[in-house]
Parts: C-alpha cells; structure tokens; sequence
C-alpha cells in the first residue's frame, strides 16, 4: 500500500505516519509538510529513521501533487490548525490552506482514485449553540446536564446530530466547507471518504502553544515552572476538554484504513470521552503530582475570543461502527509528556518554553 499524508511532519501527521510504517514495513508512506508549524522540523529526523519519505511541499501549491507518485490512501493532516487562526482579520493562509489545500488534496486523490481519510475538528460545531448547553457546576469542573435544549447533546457529550447553524471560528468554517465538498466528491465522484470529526489530540512530539495544543502547553509550563492563566468562565479553571492520546487515534486511523467499505461517507465524532475529561484545574493537580512543580496561575475573568466552556466527545457512533474506543487515560498521558519532555529538553526548551 502506499500513502500520503499531508501536514506528514507535524504532530499528527508524522505521529501515524511513524505507526504505520512500523507496524506495515512494506508500506510505502510519503509525507508531505511546508514546515509553517514551529517544531515540525524536528520531525523530519524522526521520520527518516521510520523509513518515511518526507516531500517538501505545499497544499496550496497544485503543482507539488503533480511530482507525486500515486497513491492508495491519503490521510489529510495538514492545516492551519488554530482556532483563533484568521481572526485578527487575515484568514487569507488559513482559507487557502484548510479550504483551498484541501481541495488540491482531494483533486489528487481522485486522480489516483485514492481513499481520502480527513481530519476535521469539533470545532465545526458552532460557539454558541454550544455556550447556550445546560450546565452543572461541579466542583472542579462544568459538567453536561442530562437535559439538553437541542439534539446531538447529553451527558455524554456532544454527538454529530448536533445543530451545525451559526459561527464556528475561521477554522471551523475552513473546517465544514472542506467537509462538505469532500461529501460530494464522495457521492459524485465515487471517491472513498471518511470524515473524523476530533476534539483535542495530544501526546509527545505535539508543539503545544497558547492557542493551540493546550495539554502539552500545560505540561511543558509545569515542567518548566513557567506561568499559565485560567482565561474566562470566571477565572477558576472549570472548563472541560476531552484528550486523546495519538496513538489512539492512530487505532481508529488505521481500522478505518483496512476497513474503508465499512466506514466511507461517514462522519464521525471521536475523541477522549467523557472517561478521557478533565478541567483545567483538574489537569493542574495531575500536572503537578507528575512533574512534581507548583507554578503560578493567574486567574482572568474576561472569557477569550472564539472560546467554550466545554467539548466532550460522544463516541458512540464510531464504537457502533468500527468497534473503537479510546484506551489511553489523561494521566498516563501526562507522564508520557512530561518523559517526552525530559528526554527532548534541549530542543523542545526553545519551543515550548
Ligand atoms: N491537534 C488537535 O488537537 C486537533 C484536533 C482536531 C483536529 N485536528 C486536525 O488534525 C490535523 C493535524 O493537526 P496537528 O495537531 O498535527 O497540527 P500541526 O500544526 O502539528 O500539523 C499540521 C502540519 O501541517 C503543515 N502545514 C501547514 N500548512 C501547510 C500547507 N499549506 N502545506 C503543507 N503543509 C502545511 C504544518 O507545517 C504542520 O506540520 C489538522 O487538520 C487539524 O485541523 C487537530
């Protein structure tokens, strides 16, 4: 088999690109990066040693498919992937990258009638349908009531039955467009698709900044004793994410790899889940048991732009389908960070510091 993937040197990217060429050695995996993304050129080392083929190119570039070879499969990892990416009013890298770039994306694929796996986002479930969600205050954390005002909402999280009217943030408007147009080329075109619809996805080699990869960011402060800010909700840290640890994901990726007939044209939500959760304040206690530091944590009460309160997953579609689920719990994946970082500290320091 031989695949593409796109954003093939940034966090996710070179993550399943690794796993999959260690676990299918005959594999011929390429991935392609512009190397936009600070850190991802520490990837590329990592990536030779795998044995991955590592392209120097760009998405928004039509002419950097055509020295590709074909291909079977292509995994389109590659975006701007920040949420307030665009916003300070100019979303020209993000539309034609995320929108644009996927669409040169998806135009090779159909030339090569390759399968074409897509990493879409939560965030394509717009802001205020989602602040407008009953909550519960618990102690430590908001929490999801029972009841909820519209479908796709329990408990359990938020499932892709829920309402997709209104502003979602430039990236997942880039996020949505692309996702549709992938549609049609699935029902027109013929071309195999499956859609992942993640929350946050995190593990060692993420770059974590402030507006984007929030668990490493929370870990490298701590292991840094650096400063971090609670921001919005009150200043008290009770905001909610669910986390999925990468190589999770790359057992939902690689199921839906071998088994394409089962899952194309879908759409699927996968993420940390509810077991998978914590606030931030939740996440600091677990911080600070595993690096052993207290930091500073200043609490501010105005709520940031294109922020929520609270994104869990509901799996529960995708487990019906594919049998997945995710494994790996937030603890663990904070001890892995925090050994990531002990061991990269040279390099990561001027990154991720
Ligand atoms: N990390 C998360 O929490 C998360 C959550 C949901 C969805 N996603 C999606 O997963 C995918 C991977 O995200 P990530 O966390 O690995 O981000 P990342 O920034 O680490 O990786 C993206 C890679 O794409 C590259 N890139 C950017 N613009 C490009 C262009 N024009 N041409 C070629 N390469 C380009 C960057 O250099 C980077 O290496 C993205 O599509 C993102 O939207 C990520």
């Amino acid at each position: 088999m031989k695949i593409l993937i796109t954003g093939g040197a940034g966090f996710v990217g070179s993550s399943l690109a690794i796993a999959l060429k260690n676990n299918y050695p005959d594999y011929q995996i390429f991935a392609l990066d512009n190397l936009k993304r600070r850190g991802s050129e520490l990837n590329l080392s990592r990536l030779k040693k795998a044995g991955v083929e590592f392209v120097h190119g760009d998405i928004r570039n039509k002419e950097d498919f055509d020295a590709l070879p074909a291909v079977d499969t292509v995994i389109e990892a590659s975006a701007e992937p920040s949420v307030l990416a665009g916003l300070d009013g100019t979303p020209d890298y993000l539309i034609n990258t995320n929108l644009f770039g996927t669409v040169n994306c998806l135009n090779y694929a159909l030339k090569h009638k390759a399968a074409f796996i897509f990493l879409s986002t939560s965030r394509v479930y717009p802001i205020k349908t989602l602040e407008s969600l009953n909550f519960v205050e618990e102690e430590t954390r908001f929490a999801l009531a029972d009841d909820q005002p519209v479908p796709g909402a329990s408990s359990r999280g938020i499932a892709e039955d829920f309402p997709l009217d209104g502003p979602r943030s430039l990236y997942g408007t880039t996020k949505l467009a692309s996702e549709l147009l992938i549609q049609e080329y699935n029902e027109f075109y013929n071309l195999k698709t499956v859609i992942n619809r993640c929350g946050v996805i995190t593990g060692p080699w993420q770059m974590g900044k402030v507006d984007q990869g929030v668990m490493v960011l929370w870990v490298a402060k701590h292991y840094f004793q650096q400063q971090l800010g609670y921001f919005g909700y009150g200043g008290t840290g009770k905001q909610i994410r669910d986390m999925l640890h990468v190589a999770d994901l790359y057992r939902l990726i690689d199921w839906q790899l071998h088994n394409l007939d089962k899952v194309d044209g879908q759409i699927l939500n996968a993420g940390g889940g509810l077991e998978s959760s914590a606030s931030l304040q939740e996440l600091t206690e677990i911080c600070q048991k595993v690096t052993g530091h207290t930091i500073p944590i200043k609490a501010v009460a105005e709520t940031r732009t294109a922020d929520i309160r609270l994104y869990v997953t509901d799996n529960t579609r995708v487990t019906e389908l594919t049998g997945w689920k995710p494994e790996i719990g937030i603890r663990q994946i904070v001890e892995e960070i925090a050994e990531w970082l002990k061991e990269n500290e040279a390099d990561l320091g001027p990154i991720l510091r």
